[in-house]
């Protein structure tokens, strides 16, 4: 009964649907676990085209498997609708789709504070994807959020809204001066979505303990990544939710002893979005080449992405946190042409050389990459499909990663 988990080593955007799209036809489920829309990958679909993707796993492509938005997902009913008639239009198969009624909606309340907390905290800011994510988690722990499954009683989903509201609708207006959210207004809006939601709406954990009884492969796809992870990643500058392996079996509701792989991908350098800290940052003309050559522009919000070398202290933490079997590196072509590929294997903090992540944040703030510096390659490897066709340098650059202590 296999049970794939695929995670973000960094900060986020990897490639996780490009692995994803590899792993193909052997999969016959594939589940989001946690985030919302502030994700975002290019897919192509059957027909070539190119087409954005933030709330449905990338896996949505895969023609067999039943799509799953896991009970750790927080869901925009709005966005979720233009992706499945996105898709639909396309000529993808939605019908294939579940999502589960545990997990939470994304209300107008959440949208609208996340922009203005944002605006608040001014230089502070997290720098969020303004999807009001971070609310829409928040009001899940405080047992005050509304679930997928609330859609599907109107009395309790105007009882619960308006219970809400009596409080957020005073933050919003007497702390923000912004306008109140109107409850009749959003009932009809979102009862409307309900009416299209509903044959999508399952009890999703059964269907996945069954599915791995059957022995079905299921591929629990990651969203943001284990550096922005709530409990392990950055924190404040993190997304609300437990994007690492452990946040899957939470997110999706199956066991532990079911996952039998974790699959990390990490990018040949690294990139972040938003606020924090990111040791390896570059400032020079090697960030500007990431940048271009690489395309590092968000797919969510088009933001510059932040650009600096591989950091193998961030790798070493993420498969020791993650219990990573397999690490994909990818983009290499992108550091093609560089004179020298720096490669961070430490960080020197308050004159001390250390190889793992510190316990303050301070100190990481503090942090200073010790590199390795290796010769780079001007060959084209972009057609390369097996080691053997990679220039000598490009392949010690990655000998050299395989090389560092505790990654698989
Ligand atoms: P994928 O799935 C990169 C970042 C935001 C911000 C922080 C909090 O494409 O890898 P949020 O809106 O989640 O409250 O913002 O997290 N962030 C991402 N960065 N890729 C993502 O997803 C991200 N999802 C959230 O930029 O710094
Ligand atoms: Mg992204």
């Amino acid at each position: 009964m296999p049970a794939i988990v695929l995670i973000g080593a960094q900060w986020g955007d990897e490639g996780k649907g490009k692995v994803t799209d590899q792993l193909g036809e052997r999969v016959d489920y594939v589940v989001r676990y946690s985030g919302g829309n502030n994700a975002g990958h290019t897919v192509i679909t059957p027909d070539g085209q190119k087409y954005a993707l933030h709330l449905m796993p990338s896996g949505a492509l895969s023609p067999n498997a039943v799509i799953v938005i896991g009970n750790g997902v927080v869901v925009d009913p709005k966005v979720l609708l233009s992706e499945i008639d996105g898709l639909a239009e396309r000529g993808v198969d939605v019908s294939r789709l579940r999502i589960s009624g545990d997990a939470h909606l994304i209300m107008p309340h959440h949208r609208a504070l996340d922009r203005v907390v944002e605006r608040y905290l001014g230089s502070s800011r997290i720098g969020t994807t303004g999807r009001g994510i971070g609310p829409a988690y928040g009001d899940k722990v405080a047992r005050m959020g509304i679930r997928v499954q609330d859609l599907l009683d109107p009395g309790i989903l105007r009882k619960k809204l308006e219970l809400a509201l009596r409080e957020k609708n005073q933050v919003l207006f007497k702390v923000y001066n912004r306008k109140a959210i109107d409850v009749d207004a959003t009932i009809e809006e979102y009862l409307e979505y309900a009416e299209r939601l509903r044959p999508y709406i399952a009890e999703t954990r059964v269907m996945l303990w069954d599915a791995l009884d059957r022995g079905d492969t299921v591929l629990l796809e990651g969203a943001q990544a284990t550096m922005l992870d709530m409990d392990h990643g950055t924190y404040p500058f993190v997304t609300s939710s437990n994007p690492t392996a452990g946040g899957a079996c939470v997110g999706a509701g199956i066991p532990p002893t079911a996952i039998t792989k974790v699959i990390a991908v990490s990018k040949a350098y690294t990139t972040r979005v938003g606020s924090g800290p990111f040791p390896t940052e570059l400032f020079d003309d090697n960030g500007q080449h990431l940048r271009k050559v690489g395309h590092e522009y968000g797919t969510t919000t088009g933001r510059e992405r932040r650009c600096g070398w591989f950091d193998a202290v961030v790798a070493r933490y993420s498969c020791r946190l993650n219990g990573v079997t397999d690490l994909v590196i990818t983009k290499l072509d992108v550091l093609t042409g560089l004179p020298t590929v720096p490669l961070c294997v430490g960080y020197e903090i308050n004159g001390k050389r250390v190889d793992d992540m510190p316990m303050t944040q301070t100190d990481f703030h503090h942090a200073t990459p010790i590199y390795e510096e290796h010769d780079g390659w001007w060959e084209d490897i972009t057609k390369a499909r097996t080691e053997a066709e990679l220039p000598d340098n490009a392949r010690r650059y990655i000998a050299r990663i395989e090389e560092q202590p505790r990654l698989p």
